[in-house]
């Protein structure tokens, strides 16, 4: 793809560069995304029983196998060059990677993720005292969307474990809001890539950057709620535009 001049300059001028993510920049790595017509997840299943903390105390077993085959996807799945880019921008600006993804393939491609606002798969806890847990090492094997697995107890109280992610209705968490609303104090580039921008409070992140005088690009196939206010919308996937843009501003040896 052809970056204007202009967006390159600007590029390569940044300070401090915002990468805000979701579901669309993993997508190439082959984890499905939520909202897509035909694959998204909560087109193929029901997020009130699935993604709700009712829905786990109704029935743990089928929320927690349904989160182990989302895991097993993703300890299957590598970093694409969508990644790769964003971790490559930090060897020329301040880089902050605020993502909604309870993946990790931001972290395994080289950059370190300052906010996880929707949790991470990676991360249980214990559903009855909070505890931290972890998993035992290796992939998990479960059936092609998922099937009932009772989750394992916690060490300390006896409790259901949970997924470490953000269900609706619960609260974002604090540290990781607090990281992102310091991104946005001191970042002049915000980029907008692969979410449609429609899962608030996060998709208020560009937009209050837009406010302090951020420049807001967003990479994305599809128009999204975000299009009025970015500056420049760049329509296509991740994997091919975000390595454009790395070559655009610094040239193919900066990439
Ligand atoms: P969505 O599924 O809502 O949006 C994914 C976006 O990625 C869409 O706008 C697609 O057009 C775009 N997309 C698809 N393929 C792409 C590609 N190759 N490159 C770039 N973009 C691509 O996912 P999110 O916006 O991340 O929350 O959803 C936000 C939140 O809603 C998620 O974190 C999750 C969900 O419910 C929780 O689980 C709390």
């Amino acid at each position: 793809m052809d970056i204007p001049d202009a967006l390159s300059q600007r590029l390569r001028e940044a300070q401090h560069i915002l990468f805000f993510t979701g579901a669309g920049v993993s997508a190439e790595s082959g984890i499905p995304t939520f909202r897509d017509a035909m694959s998204g997840l909560w087109s193929r299943f029901e997020a009130t029983d699935l993604a709700t903390p009712e829905a786990f105390a109704r029935d743990p077993a089928l929320v927690w196998g349904w989160y182990e085959w989302r895991r097993r996807k993703v300890l299957q799945a590598a970093p694409n060059p969508a990644h790769r880019a964003i971790a490559g921008f930090l060897r020329h600006a301040e880089v902050s990677v605020i993502t909604q993804n309870v993946d990790d393939l931001h972290e395994r491609a080289g950059s370190p993720v300052s906010a996880h606002l929707h949790g991470s798969l990676h991360a249980p806890r214990c559903f009855a005292c909070g505890h931290p847990a972890s998993y035992p090492p290796g992939v998990p094997e479960v059936a092609e969307g998922g099937e009932r697995i009772e989750p394992p107890c916690c060490h300390r109280c006896g409790g259901p474990l949970r997924p470490g992610v953000v269900w609706f209705g619960e609260s974002l968490p604090e540290a990781d809001w607090g990281a992102a609303m310091a991104a946005i104090e001191d970042a002049d580039m915000v980029l907008s890539v692969g979410t449609s921008s429609l899962v608030w409070p996060a998709a208020e992140i560009p937009v209050w950057a837009s406010r302090r005088g951020a420049c807001v690009v967003q990479v994305n196939p599809q128009p999204t709620a975000l299009d009025e206010i970015a500056t420049v919308s760049l329509r296509g996937p991740a994997g091919a535009i975000l390595p454009a843009l790395l070559e655009s501003a610094y040239g193919r040896s900066g990439a």
